[in-house]
């Protein structure tokens, strides 16, 4: 049987300690919630009646019920009032010397049998736990933001907690409706260790100026279906305690990808700490609030940039693979003419069946009229001779992911199209100036990299090269927009913005895997119920396949010589082992 809680104490009342009360709160417990000043606890108290008036607003909750809710909050600036509790949350800043001087005065107020949690998201319990003379009763219990939203807790355990508090914990998170996972100590546990490297990376990438954090928000979003980007996440957190974090996690691991970007030091001193104060990577309308407005740092689009784009009507596509076939779909929908050109005239024919059978499954599920799907159709026309694109004004090329390949059709191209036509490759992780190289006309190249299944996925990474054209670049934007696509600015480097931020990540859950850290469910489990992500890494690497995944990876190391985005050799040996995934049946699971 599980210990009954029923006064749960909660010291610190700020973006965490407001969300845990509530959350205690609403499942019916005494909460006493204590703030360091009155200032702070009038804060606090404000952030809970802001939020469960939201949810009032929102149906959520009755008025009645909000009232109750809130009315089982005793709100005090005195830690002696928290002797009568069972349990006491601690959510005080991320900073060691603080968190201890707060135990130790907890240890001496506190009954015996209580059990002292901690929601630090980097520091160590183990090291918290010493602060008091019960370490075996001191426990990790870290909930993720907006605590009354999020339902993962991870519940950290170290070498002393004993074992029947980690039980009674685990209950009680699950009374709370919470998804709790058991784990040990370590700097950021599952989702921070796998997050923090991700942001930061994120962080490095704007602050190299190599995109703006319009385009590296847009493509986490669009590219692989986040609901927030890094950025605005960070600003979300508060960049002062994802420093901590990182900090902590980068003194305990020691791996570069977890030291703080110098961009964190510079905005914290300039008191940009996010939505907090008002302005992180982003301005809002108020200090606390989620509405973005308008600054001087935002990306200016192709449309308001002045330059004079080039006219594209009819459009010529290389290739007939899934991402070709997917192309054409997408160009003849938004009503431009498309010559699809396949090795032989067989194979361009098989690619317009691909495209009539896509749409044919459009309009068995109401969404296309027939007679719409033959005007798309009708759009396009298959050829076996690149000869045949002396009439367009943009051609995509999607054929294998070879170099010698593409700059052999970039060279025939080079032959055939007309001055001015734009030529551009879908390549994932070549260079694209490699294809502009093998032209005499490198400033008409340019990278569209689509996603898979291109009719589906909203992100389009524009790729300029050091020799692209201006006007290239401008066109690219406005078409993709014309396709009802998002499409995103990045420079020539390998992953461009979504595969570069994606695989590090990936790759560090593997790792964790492999130092037996969590279990792939556990792993998962933590990303997609804590960072609020569609699938989780090792549910993402069956589906994107491990030998591509690998492959990316590589091109990723190779590319920038960091050690941490060398692929974990359990990747490797999987990939060698034939367990290539869901298209093998087998991969990080077993599929039937
Ligand atoms: N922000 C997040 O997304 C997030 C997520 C999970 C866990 N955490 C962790 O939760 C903890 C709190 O983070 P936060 O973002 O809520 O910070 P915060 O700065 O928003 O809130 C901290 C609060 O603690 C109060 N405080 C400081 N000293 C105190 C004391 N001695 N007694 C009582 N109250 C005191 C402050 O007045 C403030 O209101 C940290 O350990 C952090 O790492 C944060």
């Amino acid at each position: 049987m599980a210990r009954e809680f029923s006064t749960i104490g909660v010291v610190g009342l700020g973006t965490m300690g407001a969300g845990i009360a509530e959350v205690f709160a609403r499942s019916g417990f005494d909460v006493v919630a204590v703030e360091r000043d009155d200032v702070g606890l009038e804060r606090g108290r404000g952030h809970i009646e802001h939020s469960t008036a939201r949810a009032v607003s929102r149906g959520k909750i009755s008025a009645q019920e909000q009232a109750e809710l809130v009315g089982r909050i005793s709100f005090s600036t005195a830690p002696e009032d928290l002797a009568d509790a069972d349990l006491v949350v601690e959510a005080i800043p991320e900073r060691l010397e603080l968190k201890a001087a707060v135990l130790k005065r907890l240890d001496e107020i506190c009954r015996p049998d209580v059990v002292f949690a901690s929601n630090t998201s980097s520091l160590s319990v183990t090291e918290l736990g010493v602060q008091t003379a019960r370490p075996g009763r001191v426990i990790g219990l870290h909930f993720f933001n907006p605590a009354p939203v999020q339902t993962l807790v991870e519940v950290v355990r170290t070498v002393v907690t004993e074992p029947e508090v980690i039980e009674d914990v685990t209950a009680l998170a699950e009374k709370i409706g919470k998804a709790p996972v058991v784990i040990g100590d370590r700097a950021g546990f599952i989702a921070n260790a796998l997050l923090f490297g991700y942001l930061n990376h994120a962080v490095r990438m704007l602050e190299a100026k190599y995109a703006s954090r319009e385009d590296i928000d847009a493509a986490m979003r669009y590219g692989c279906g986040y609901p927030m980007g890094p950025l605005a996440l960070i600003d979300l957190i508060g960049l002062d305690t994802a420093f901590e974090i990182l900090d902590t996690m980068y003194h305990q691991s020691r791996n570069r990808l977890h030291a703080p970007a110098p961009l964190f030091k510079q905005m914290m001193t300039a008191g940009l700490l996010g939505r907090k104060s008002g302005r992180g990577f982003y301005t809002y309308a108020n200090r606390d609030s989620s509405e973005i407005v308008a600054d001087a740092g935002g990306s200016a689009a192709a449309a308001e940039s002045g330059i004079q784009t080039r006219p594209i009507s009819s459009v010529g596509v290389v290739g007939t693979g899934t991402m070709a076939t997917g192309i054409v779909e997408v160009f003849a929908k938004a009503g431009y003419n498309v010559l699809v050109r396949g090795r032989s005239t067989e194979k361009a024919e098989a690619a317009v069946a691909a495209v009539r059978k896509s749409l044919d499954r459009a309009v068995t599920k109401g969404r296309m009229a027939e007679a719409d799907r033959d005007t798309v159709l009708a759009r396009v026309r298959p050829t076996a001779a690149l000869e045949d694109f002396g009439s367009v004004e943009l051609v995509v090329e999607a054929v294998a992911e070879d170099l010698n390949v593409k700059r052999s059709v970039f060279a025939t191209l080079d032959g055939v199209c007309k001055p001015g036509a734009i030529l551009a490759t879908t390549t994932s992780s070549l260079p694209v100036v490699e294809c502009a190289a093998a032209t005499s006309r490198p400033g008409d190249v340019v990278g569209l990299h689509f996603f898979n299944p291109a009719p589906v996925m909203k992100l389009v990474e524009i790729v300029h090269t050091v020799s692209t054209d201006a006007d290239v670049v401008a066109t690219a934007q406005k078409l993709c927009l014309d396709l009802r696509k998002v499409p995103v600015n990045c420079g020539d480097r390998a992953g461009f913005i979504v595969n570069a931020l994606l695989f590090p990540y990936l790759n560090d859950a593997v790792k964790m895997l492999e130092a037996h850290y969590a279990t792939s469910d556990d792993i998962d489990t933590a990303m997609r119920l804590g960072c609020g992500l569609p699938m989780g890494p090792f549910q993402l690497l069956d589906v994107v396949g491990l030998d591509v995944s690998l492959a990316i990876e590589k091109s990723l190391y190779l590319e920038f010589r960091e050690a941490g985005f060398a692929p974990a050799p359990l990747l490797e040996h999987l990939v060698t082992a034939g367990r290539l995934g869901r298209k093998t049946g087998k991969g990080f699971r077993d599929y039937s």
